[in-house]
């Protein structure tokens, strides 16, 4: 048990998002609609459930979009508040943030998430702090992060979010090398950025979702370059685990899609639209009668 309790949240927004061009030439790909919301307004409110209150942005050159979204609309309101229409104001009251509550720290080259990570470190201070990445985006009845706190509450230490994947998905990802299970958490004895698949210690895959100890920002400090040349939090974490910090897997309940691809992103357009009551009927039948175009063509 431990009575430390999850505040703050970094959300690392710096990337350059190249999976995403010609798009993010223009447009963040966190403000890229998941039907009609922004990405980046699912990690927010995945966090707020989570009973964070601090939310800090790394973002960079470029982002603007992102920062706007998050300002007050006061003459929207207004004109809204006029014409009685209060479900387009409830659709709006999510982006609405507490004063003071939101800050933007730069990254000011892409160096890698965890190096982006460390430019938030004058604002997370000694307290243990979530990290999340808006592109992975996690359907579920008990939103993920919020799964990971309960956890977290048990054990203290590290925990990053995991599931397995396919042998063919391993080398994109951070991989866990597992020491013992207790339920869905799996004690880890290491951790390993983008191995080969054969020289993977299993299948189960860091995605993005973190609640770390400050002493990893303290490891992120030694600028230690790993896979593709950047700055891994995966390498700051296990340097963690190698100085005796608890460190668990926590297999999520939950569908996790990749939004930062353009497959992922369409996948959860579908599963998100299909999951809506106001469009599940229209979009249902239209994707029935797509598919059985597709099916006579062939
Ligand atoms: P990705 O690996 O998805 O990179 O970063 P990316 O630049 O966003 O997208 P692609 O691969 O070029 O299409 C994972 C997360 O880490 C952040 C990204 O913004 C994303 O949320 N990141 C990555 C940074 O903030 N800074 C970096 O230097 C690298």
């Amino acid at each position: 048990m431990t009575s430390q309790k999850v505040r703050k949240a970094v959300f690392p927004v710096a990337g350059l998002g190249t999976r995403f061009l010609p798009a993010t030439k223009a447009v963040p790909k966190e403000v890229l609609p998941l039907v009609d919301r922004p990405l980046i307004q699912y990690a927010i409110d995945e966090a707020r459930e989570a009973g964070v209150t601090d939310f800090i942005f790394v973002t960079a050159k470029g982002k603007s979009a992102l920062e706007n979204y998050f300002d007050g609309a006061p003459d929207l309101v207004r004109s809204l508040k006029a014409k009685g229409k209060t479900d387009l104001l409830a659709a709006i009251e999510p982006s609405n943030m507490a004063s003071g509550a939101i800050s933007y720290i730069r990254q000011q080259e892409a160096l890698g998430l965890g190096h982006a990570v460390w430019c938030a470190r004058r604002l997370i201070g000694d307290e243990p702090f979530a990290v999340i990445l808006p592109d992975d985006v996690i359907a579920s009845d008990q939103p993920c992060l919020s799964q990971m706190v309960d956890a977290f509450e048990q054990t203290g230490g590290n925990i990053v979010a995991a599931m397995s994947v396919p042998e063919s998905q391993i080398s994109s990802h951070g991989v866990i090398d597992p020491k013992g299970r207790n339920g869905r958490l799996v004690e880890m004895k290491g951790m390993v950025e983008k191995p080969d698949a054969q020289d993977a210690p299993s299948n189960l895959a860091v995605i993005g979702r973190y609640i770390l100890n400050s002493s990893v920002m303290a490891n992120l400090a030694a600028m230690k370059v790993g896979a593709g040349g950047e700055i891994q939090l995966t390498d700051a974490i296990a340097d963690d685990i190698r100085h005796g910090v608890a460190t668990y897997g926590c297999q999520f309940e939950g569908q996790r899609y990749d939004c930062g691809s353009k497959a992922g992103f369409l996948q959860a357009t579908v599963a998100f639209a299909l999951a809506r009551d106001d469009l599940r009927q229209e979009f249902g039948d239209f994707l029935v009668s797509m598919m059985a175009i597709s099916e006579a063509a062939e």
